[in-house]
């Protein structure tokens, strides 16, 4: 029991439906929308994979796309703090919905969070 990945104690069922969830919000964010494809099946299963090694389970992301290097994926496109904390938000409102609560949600979202500043690439329009 102590010794359970964030990835088992949260399981792979609940995973995936925080995530699809995750990117109706994404598709549907006016701040966000711009820079996402519009179908976006693919980027979910990208983000299926590297939530699995990102929690402690199977590295998927790795074994089919090598190394994440998040920041330099992220580079083709604006990342601006306001995007960063709309893409939180996002997150934020698919947790409540799938009701992860407690340390589990906290000790993920914290990681999200640091994640999400690291990509910031772009300073806000009217900063
Ligand atoms: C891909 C935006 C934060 C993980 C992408 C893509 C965009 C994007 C536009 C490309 C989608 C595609 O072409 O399919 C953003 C924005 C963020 C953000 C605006 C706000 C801070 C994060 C965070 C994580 C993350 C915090 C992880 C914790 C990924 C992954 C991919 C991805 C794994 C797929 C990379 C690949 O193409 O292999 N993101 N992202 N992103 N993002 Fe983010």
């Amino acid at each position: 029991e102590g010794n359970k990945t964030p990835y088992e104690t949260i399981g792979k069922e609940q995973l995936d439906k925080l995530i699809d969830l995750f990117y109706s919000k994404v598709g549907n964010h006016p701040e966000l929308k711009p820079v996402f494809p519009a179908d976006l099946s693919e980027t979910a299963r990208k983000q299926k994979q590297f939530m699995s090694q990102y929690l402690g389970g199977p590295p998927l992301y790795t074994s089919e796309h090598g190394h994440p290097m998040l920041r330099a994926r992220h580079m083709p496109f604006e990342i601006t703090p306001a995007r960063a904390e709309a893409w939180l938000l996002c997150m934020r409102e698919a947790m409540d919905e799938i009701e992860l609560t407690g340390e589990i949600r906290d000790f993920f979202y914290h990681r999200l969070v640091l994640t999400a500043q690291h990509m910031v690439n772009t300073p806000d329009n009217d900063a």
